[in-house]
Parts: structure tokens; C-alpha cells; sequence
């Protein structure tokens, strides 16, 4: 019987905790399938006492039997992507195997990267905050129809192809009056083409025809967060491609009549890296705290992550925009030992009350908070504490969704399923 794609999303400002989701799920699934960003992303999972840092692999190569697939929505660059395998043979594990690339998918270049910095340094002090991983310039060569993809590396004039393009963005950093990316770059770049294109370069979407028709279990694991969407994100202050669920269809090439479940990721609190508005920001010792609790600090940059207390209007837009059908709370065991914790119910914006994101978040908007009770030390064999299952069950009265799996550490072990939620 065919069987439905399941999507896994950020519904924050990314970090979320989506790495360590897929991890716990991906053995109920026989696909996990990354459908947009790249490089930008830094998903972490820890077991057995080790921790990994994926960017572009989807986070279900460490369990056996699971084949990871690299959707036409994402941007690779290769030089990442070969550090990433070079980084799994170096704990034993073969991806090579298990791993396909779409030949839909865009390639970043060296002068992406280039790009991406001299975009950034003109912009000054109303920069962005981007990773730099030349996330932006890709996708603008995408929908400006310019781009190099996976499938042209099977091409004879591949190289014809890249020369063509990096001359269009000499021209570019010539009148940013910036340089061009360093020889050693390009060489470094055009080395590691040559080993993606001995990897397993498919036409995706038909691949994922075929399992979904087979009855194979499918997950789209999604990179970054909602709040961080081209479209309905605090836009400018975003990424460049669609973080949200019907990001998961243009990016693996799956029809929207076809999506199971949506899992939402979100934290107990919220974080941001980066520059752009965040209402719920805390500037003071609380912030501090949850920062050196939560170890929040970039998994792909180390840049220190701004932390504020949880954005219930922000998450009920991810729930709507999304059509999210559960949710995932993590990392509340950060806020333990809280007498009492703060939830953003609504914001005044220009001295009026609204409990919506307003479309624009960057001017006089102030949150509206409402104290409940903290708790103590959260175990995952032990019963919940009152006050937190308290704080549970608000979070899904006021965002209508439920909450079905609960994290409370960074460890793979450290999850509690509240229902069998992935399995349908
Ligand atoms: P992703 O980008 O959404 O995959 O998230 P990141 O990996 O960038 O950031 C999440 C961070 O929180 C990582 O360092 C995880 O190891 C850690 N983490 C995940 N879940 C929990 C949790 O429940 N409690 C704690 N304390 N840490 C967690
Ligand atoms: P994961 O998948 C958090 C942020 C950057 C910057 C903005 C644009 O780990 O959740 P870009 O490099 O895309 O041009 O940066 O988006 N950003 C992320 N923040 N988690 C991420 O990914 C992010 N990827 C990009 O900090 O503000
Ligand atoms: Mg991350």
C-alpha cells in the first residue's frame, strides 16, 4: 500500500533540536530525506557518549538499515559535504552506501562563499548575521537560473559549466571591490567534486515515488526553523530558501497529497543566532543563564546563541503556516531549578495588544508575559513533575497541537515518547 511522507521541522529560529529528533525516529523509518538548506545547518546528536555534527547528511546515517537521501532543495558544497563522509569513516561508518544525491540539487562554488562575505561586509551594521557558507548567492543563482547542479557534474562540459559561472562572480567581487575566492579554494573544491561524483547522484523525486509506492517509511527532515523562512520569516533577517512543510514538497518533489504527519521541533524557551528582531529576548543574568545551562553556542559557526523565554504567538504561527500535527519540546530540563519560568502570550505593539506575529517585528514591540511555576531536575525514569506537566499542557491548550515526544537532555537516551506519535 503506498504510504505517506512524514515532515520533521524547526517551528523556532533553528538549533531547535531537529538533529537529535531524526536521530531518536529515524530507526521507524527506511528513508530520511534533508529537503532544504545546506551547510548553514549544524545538527548535533550524542550517544553512546560521542557527539557527531551533520551540516548537509540527513541525521539518520547512524542507524543501520536507514538509506539518507540529499533532497533537490538543499545546496551542497563539497568541500563540507567530503569533510562530513571523511568525519563518519573516521568513527567507522561507510556512508557511501546509504547515501543519495539528488541531481536536482545546487552546488555551492568557492565565489558563492566569496559573495556571501563581500554581500555581508557591504551591508555593515544591518548585516544579516549569515553563516557565510554562501547559502544566499546559491539559491540566488537557483532562481536567477544561473546555478551549477549535482547532475551537471555527470556532464562533459561540467567544468566549462563552473568556469562560466565563477567568471560571472569575479565580475560580481569586482565591483563589491572585493577579491576573489583564493586559488586553493578552487582547488580544494574542484578535489572534492571529484569524489561526489563518484557517490550515488539519482533522480530523487522518482526514488522517493517508488518507496512512497512501496509502502516504504519516509521522513523529510527539515534544516533551520520557521521563523528563518524565506516567505514568513522576520524577513530580511532569514535564510534564503523555504524552511517550512511545503518547502519538504518543492524539495524533494513529493505532492502535498502525500504528507503524513508534521512534527514540530521547538525548545521550552527560545534561541536566535544572528541578527534580526526577537521579542522574547532576554538581556540580562536570566539570558546569560539559559545561554550556560543550555550550551548555547552555534554547532556550525560557535557564535554565542541569543536566548529568550518561550514565544507562544511565534509558535502558533509555525503551527498554522506548518499544518504542524504534533509537536517535540526540548531542552526544558535547562530551565530545572527556575522558581519561575516566563511565556510570551502576546505582544504590545505600538502601545496595542495582539496575541499574532505582526508583520513587522523589528519596531516598538514588547511581549506580554504571563509567570508559571518552574520545576526541578527532569528524568526521563522518573514521573514528570507536576508543575512541568503544567507547563505541557499549556503550551498544547494555547497552540492546540500535542505535545508527543518530550527531550531533556542532549543524549539519545534522554527522550520520553508521550504517545506512539511517529509510527502511524
Ligand atoms: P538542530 O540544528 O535543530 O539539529 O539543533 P542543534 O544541534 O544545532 O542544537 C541543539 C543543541 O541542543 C545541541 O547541542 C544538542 O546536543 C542539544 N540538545 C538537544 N536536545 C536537548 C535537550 O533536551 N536538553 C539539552 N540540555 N540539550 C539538548
Ligand atoms: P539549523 O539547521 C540557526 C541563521 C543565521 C543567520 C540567518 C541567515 O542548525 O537549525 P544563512 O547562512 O542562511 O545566510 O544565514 O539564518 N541560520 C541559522 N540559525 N540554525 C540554523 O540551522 C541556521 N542556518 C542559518 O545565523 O541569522
Ligand atoms: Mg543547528
Amino acid at each position: 500500500m503506498a504510504a505517506r511522507m512524514d515532515v520533521l521541522l524547526g517551528a523556532q529560529w533553528g538549533d531547535e533540536g531537529k538533529g537529535k529528533v531524526v536521530d531518536v525516529v529515524a530507526p521507524e523509518y527506511n528513508v530520511i530525506a534533508r529537503f532544504q538548506g545546506g551547510p548553514n545547518a549544524g545538527h548535533t546528536l550524542i550517544f553512546e557518549g560521542k557527539k557527531h555534527v551533520l551540516h548537509t547528511i540527513p541525521s539518520g546515517v547512524f542507524r543501520e538499515g536507514t538509506t539518507n537521501l540529499v533532497g533537490n532543495g538543499v545546496v551542497i558544497d563539497p568541500v563540507i559535504f567530503l569533510k562530513e563522509i571523511k568525519a563518519l569513516d573516521a568513527v567507522g561508518l561507510d556512508v557511501r552506501k546509504s547515501l543519495l544525491i539528488s541531481r536536482r540539487a545546487h552546488l555551492i562554488l568557492p565565489t558563492h562563499r566569496a559573495l556571501d562575505a563581500a554581500s555581508e561586509a557591504e551591508k555593515g551594521t544591518s548585516k544579516i548575521g549569515s553563516t557565510l557558507k554562501g547559502i544566499g548567492p546559491t539559491y540566488m543563482d537557483k532562481t536567477g537560473r544561473n546555478g551549477l547542479r549535482i547532475g551537471d557534474l555527470e556532464l562533459p562540459d561540467s567544468m566549462d559549466r563552473f568556469l562560466a559561472l565563477t567568471k560571472k562572480h569575479e565580475r560580481l567581487l569586482e565591483q563589491y571591490g572585493k577579491p576573489d575566492a583564493p586559488a586553493e579554494a578552487r582547488e580544494e573544491w574542484l578535489a572534492a567534486v571529484e569524489v561526489i561524483r563518484g557517490l550515488q547522484l539519482v533522480d530523487s523525486e522518482h526514488y522517493l515515488d517508488n518507496a512512497l509506492r512501496n509502502g516504504q517509511r519516509v521522513l523529510a527532515e527539515g534544516a533551520q526553523g520557521t521563523l528563518l523562512d524565506i516567505d514568513f520569516g522576520t524577513y530580511p533577517f532569514v535564510t534564503s530558501s523555504n524552511t517550512i512543510s511545503a518547502g519538504a514538497c518543492t524539495g524533494l518533489g513529493v505532492a502535498p497529497n502525500r504528507i503524513g504527519t508534521i512534527t514540530g521541533i521547538f525548545k521550552a524557551y527560545c534561541t536566535r543566532v544572528g541578527s534580526g528582531p526577537f521579542p522574547t529576548e532576554l538581556l540580562d543574568d536570566t539570558g546569560e543563564m539559559i545561554r550556560k545551562a543550555g550550551h548555547e553556542f552555534g554547532s556550525t559557526t560557535g557564535r554565542p546563541r541569543r536566548c529568550g523565554w518561550l514565544d507562544l504567538p511565534a509558535l502558533h504561527y509555525a503551527v498554522m503556516i506548518n499544518g504542524i500535527t504534533e509537536l517535540a519540546m526540548m531542552k526544558a530540563d535547562v530551565l530545572s531549578g527556575m522558581d519561575t519560568v516566563q511565556v510570551c502570550t502576546g505582544y504590545t505593539v505600538n502601545g496595542k495588544r495582539t496575541d499574532r506575529m505582526p508583520y513587522d517585528v523589528s519596531g516598538e514591540i514588547k511581549p506580554i508575559l504571563e509567570p508559571m511555576e518552574g520545576w526541578g531536575e527532569l528524568r526521563t525514569e522518573a514521573p514528570l513533575p507536576a508543575s512541568f506537566e503544567r507547563y505541557i499542557a499549556m503550551v498544547e491548550e494555547r497552540v492546540g497541537v500535542p505535545i508527543t515526544l518530550i527531550s531533556l537532555g542532549p543524549d539519545r537516551a534522554e527522550t520520553v515518547r508521550r504517545q506512539p506519535t511517529f509510527a502511524r
